[in-house]
């Protein structure tokens, strides 16, 4: 059935499937935003009839306004394309920003450090040995589920090279800006950071072996290869969950001392190091501390809310001090600190009614609504994105409990405890204490997305064979299938 679809000025005529308008859309390299990944929750996926529209559906009714229903908005998610329908849509667009960090190149041509994350793609240009310009976008895999497993379990008809597609136009488009942009030359040398599903999804190769035990990486150790016309060096990958993303973090550490250095991301991987062995393990998380697939939620960008305040009254404060549009990873841990500490929700995390909360502020009080609990302007945080968190923290400490047990570890010797995430840059120790994030009293070191600033000091060959030669010691341990997982899990959602 043939549709029609206006992107800005242009309008194409695109053949579409029986799936959602989400999916053909994305089969067709056009990218909306999917903060929810289809659920028909976050409202960001919006389009425009410009043809007659569709009933609207009961979800839709309570997120788009009535004047917006009436101009023919919709939520691509939530509806099928009809014969000779004409709609507008609105594609996401990449973030850039000046940059400034440690590199390590062993000459002065340009270079490209690409983080390729389940949710989100952060790449940097190098010039002249100096960290020039980053840009951050959603990846727009996105729309076809939140973590890698509901991506690899589509089985439907090309999904595989579907995927792998918008994938890569996705980082060609990308980079292809960051070079314009930062009026470079070609880049002489990507390197490329992934967990091991999105690296087989950017090689076309297929990813069916990573979903099913024994579940097999793509390859092992580092790997050289072409994309595009470029050269591409990715760092070394350990197993199916592990992957260079996580091995190109570990050049941002000091490994004099014991460690523990915990990426948290829509899966969450550990490397622990005890004496002279490295340990290694993970386990899925889910993509909320992302900004993704929580209510109002939205990725670490000018105007989303990173951190909550309270002086007198609770202060909202967000990136770029600009007007709030959406509640961010740091900004969720935060606000649920926050509401923690006034005892505004329970020991199971519901957000209690008021008048069964005691001695807080009427200020604060007000905010307690049918919604959830009012942070800004028609932005709230609700039950759902709680439960959401709760997910994360429970399989984080689940985790980290059996990864310690299984090798004989003790938390009192631990002498750091790294963290590492794009959303943990404006994150505290007192947050995550008063959001029960992580149940561990120790001193921590933000490092931020650490698998970027990795990448961007593999320019130079002393650095690859030290990393390398790390990753060679590092034994991976099975935890997420431990008899007595889920048993931690339900545990460690309680707040404490
Ligand atoms: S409402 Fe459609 S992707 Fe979230």
């Amino acid at each position: 059935m043939k549709v029609s679809v206006k992107n800005k000025d242009k309008i194409i005529s695109i053949e579409a499937q029986s799936s959602d308008i989400l999916t053909t859309l994305a089969q067709h390299s056009l990218f909306v935003s999917a903060y929810c990944s289809g659920r028909g929750l976050c409202g960001k996926c919006r389009i425009r009839y410009l043809s007659s529209p569709p009933t609207p559906a009961k979800k839709e009714k309570s997120i788009l306004s009535d004047s917006e229903l009436e101009k023919g908005f919709r939520l691509a998610c939530l509806h099928k394309f009809n014969e000779n329908d004409y709609v507008e849509v609105f594609e996401t667009k990449p973030v850039f920003s000046e940059d400034s960090g440690v590199v390590c190149a062993d000459d002065n041509n340009s270079y490209i450090a690409v983080d390729i994350g389940t949710t989100t793609i952060s790449a940097s240009l190098i010039k002249d040995k100096k960290q020039i310009k980053t840009t951050r976008m959603l990846n727009p895999q996105v729309s076809f589920g939140g973590d890698v497993m509901t991506r690899i379990a589509k089985r439907e008809k090309n999904s595989q090279q579907i995927l792998t597609s918008i994938l890569n136009k996705a980082i060609k488009e990308t980079t292809d800006k960051l070079i314009s942009l930062s009026n470079a030359k070609k880049a002489k040398e990507i390197v490329v950071c992934a967990n091991p599903t999105m690296l087989s999804y950017f090689l076309g190769i297929d990813t069916k072996p990573i979903g099913e035990y024994p579940y097999t990486p793509p390859f092992k150790g580092e790997k050289k290869t072409q994309w595009n016309g470029f050269d591409i060096y990715i760092p070394p990958v350990i197993s199916a969950f592990i992957g260079s993303d996580i091995t190109a973090g570990l050049i941002n550490l000091n490994i004099s001392g014991n460690f523990l250095f915990i990426d948290i991301g829509t899966n969450c991987e550990f490397i622990l190091k005890r004496n002279d062995s490295f340990y290694a393990a993970s386990i899925p998380g889910g993509p909320a501390l992302e900004g993704v697939g929580i209510d109002y939620g939205i990725t670490a960008q000018e105007g989303a809310i990173d951190k909550v305040e309270f002086d007198k009254t609770l202060k909202c404060h967000t990136i770029g001090n600009k007007k709030p549009e959406g509640i961010t990873g740091s900004g969720l841990i935060s606000a649920i600190a926050f509401l923690n500490r006034f005892g505004i929700i329970d020991r199971s995390g519901r957000i209690k009614e008021a008048w069964e909360v005691e001695d807080i502020p009427f200020n604060l009080l007000n905010r307690i609504k049918k919604e959830g609990f009012l942070l800004e302007n028609g932005i709230y945080l609700t039950q759902n994105s709680i439960r959401e968190f709760q997910l994360v923290k429970g399989a984080l400490n689940a985790g980290i409990d059996i990864l310690l047990k299984k090798t004989d570890s003790d938390i009192n010797n631990i002498e750091k405890i790294y963290i590492s995430g794009g959303f943990t840059k404006s994150l505290t120790k007192q947050d995550i204490a008063a959001s029960n994030l992580l149940n561990i009293d120790k001193e921590f070191v933000f490092l931020g997305n650490s698998a970027l600033k990795g990448a961007l000091k593999l320019f130079c060959k002393k650095n690859r064979v030290y990393l390398e030669e790390l990753s060679n010691k590092i034994e991976y341990i099975e935890i997420a299938n431990q008899s007595n997982f889920q048993e931690l899990y339900i545990k460690y959602m309680d707040f404490v």
